[in-house]
């Protein structure tokens, strides 16, 4: 299975190469020295990842061709937006216009769209953001793995289920071959070719064992990877990117510096962004976000999240709903509700609309099974499958009761692809970095 269409190589200019997918250009960053014209490259997150044969090439592109076009019909076909006479609020309607045209939206607007209820006017928010989407982005939607290697976790983050507040777990850390054995199962069983590996900030497994894995997948495979292991420090950020790491996921979880602290007491957000920026700096692609509906969180919190996110260049948006899990401090609290989060999806592509990668995460599948389709139709573009063993992914209890946990990785691949071609969607990534 193949998650990507092989790009064309028009021209290389020093690190970046131009590509040439069925008449669209992209440009793309390449570090294979032995990149030519004429050769056919998959490329993820604007990085060429490997180059492939001629032949393989164009046996594929022959297939994919006429499913390339239907599926941009398609997604034509269900992203038309009409804003006149569905009943819906007059001052509502002026704000999606002003979005539709592009024109800044002032805060006290973006707060309206944010908390909008009545269903009409959901609606069309979510066309408005749909639309941006298509017209910008076209319909190419991120599929990447998630392999969660160990539950082990220091920090005492008063929402998380693996964090210390835990004394129930039964944690659990991979073997180097473990990690190993399952990124060859996804790359070249399932053809993933983007991997993010993630655990909880275990000291058992110091930022120079994980480069050593790193440089162990990357001789064995050509694939994006991405870290999130928590905060590695800059020494940390430089020996994984040396390894070969060139993305990294890592939430600031809020934006609200009072929020955060009493969430994560001893830890301060400005460490966090501070991070985040060294990240971006060193070169990788940022994947980042927070949680929505946390205890105490109000709307304009949500929308700071948004402007930080923006600001802190995020390749990817990664905004997921807080679910109470039973052992931790905040078990008491109520989950936060779907709207708000497909309305933060939204509001996301309105303030991002031409370059964010917009995640559908596996915590809103949780608290809402249909969540991946309302979410790619409401501004999303990008989805996150979880390759974790079965044995160990039950116990990476951040949350409880999570989304397609009995469910095996083929079919929540087949489920997964049948939904974007539904939905006029191709699963690949022809993103532009920078
Ligand atoms: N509900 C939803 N998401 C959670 N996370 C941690 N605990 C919860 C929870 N109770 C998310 C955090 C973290 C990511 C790995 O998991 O946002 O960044």
């Amino acid at each position: 299975m193949c998650y990507a269409i092989p790009g064309k190589v028009e021209t290389v200019l020093g690190n970046i190469v131009t590509l040439d997918y069925f008449g669209e250009k992209k440009q793309a960053y390449n570090e294979l020295d032995y990149l030519r014209p004429d050769d056919f490259v998959y490329a993820q997150g604007g990085f060429v990842i490997r180059v492939i044969s001629p032949e393989e090439a164009r046996s594929i592109l022959s297939v994919f061709k006429e499913t390339f076009y239907e599926l941009q019909e398609i997604d034509l076909r269900l992203t038309r937006v009409g804003l006149k006479d569905n009943g819906a609020d007059k001052d509502i309607l002026r704000i999606l216009d002003k979005a539709l045209e592009e024109k800044k939206l002032s805060r006290a607007n973006l707060l309206k769209l944010l908390t909008l209820k009545a269903p009409r006017e959901r609606e069309l928010l979510y066309k408005v953001a749909n639309f941006l989407r298509r017209k910008y982005l076209s319909n190419s939607c991120c599929v990447h793995g998630i392999i969660e290697f160990s539950s082990y976790c220091w920090r005492n983050c008063a929402y998380c289920g693996i964090s210390t507040h835990n004394q129930n777990l039964k944690r659990y850390r991979m073997s180097e071959t473990e990690i190993l054995e399952n990124v060859t199962l996804a790359v070249e069983k399932h053809g993933f070719q983007a991997l993010v590996l993630q655990s909880g900030e275990d000291t058992g497994f110091s930022p120079k064992q994980l480069a050593e894995l790193i440089r162990e997948i990357k001789k064995r495979h050509q694939l994006l990877i991405f870290v999130s292991c928590g905060e590695v420090g800059p020494e940390g950020l430089e020996t994984l990117y040396e390894a070969g790491a060139r993305g990294i996921l890592l939430r600031f979880e809020t934006a609200n510096p009072l929020l955060y602290r009493s969430l994560h007491p001893g830890s301060y957000l400005n460490s966090r962004i501070e991070h985040l920026k060294r990240a971006y700096e060193t070169g990788y692609l940022v994947i980042t976000g927070s949680l929505v509906g946390l205890p105490g969180q109000t709307p304009e919190d949500i929308l700071d999240d948004i402007f930080l996110a923006r600001d802190l260049h995020t390749e990817m948006y990664s905004f997921g709903p807080f679910i109470p899990h039973p052992e931790t401090p905040l078990s008491t609290f109520p989950q936060a509700d779907s709207i708000t989060i497909l309305n933060t999806l939204a509001v996301l592509r309105i303030v991002d609309p031409r370059n964010a990668k917009i995640l559908v995460t596996s915590s809103f599948e949780t608290i809402d099974p249909q969540a991946k389709e309302k979410g790619l139709m409401a501004g999303a573009n990008s989805v996150m499958l979880n390759v974790t063993p079965g044995e160990y992914q039950k116990s990476y209890s951040i949350y409880p009761n999570r989304a397609n946990e009995d469910i095996a990785l083929e079919e929540q691949i087949r489920r997964t692809l049948d939904l974007l071609y539904r939905i006029g969607r191709a699963p690949t990534d022809l993103g532009v970095k920078g």
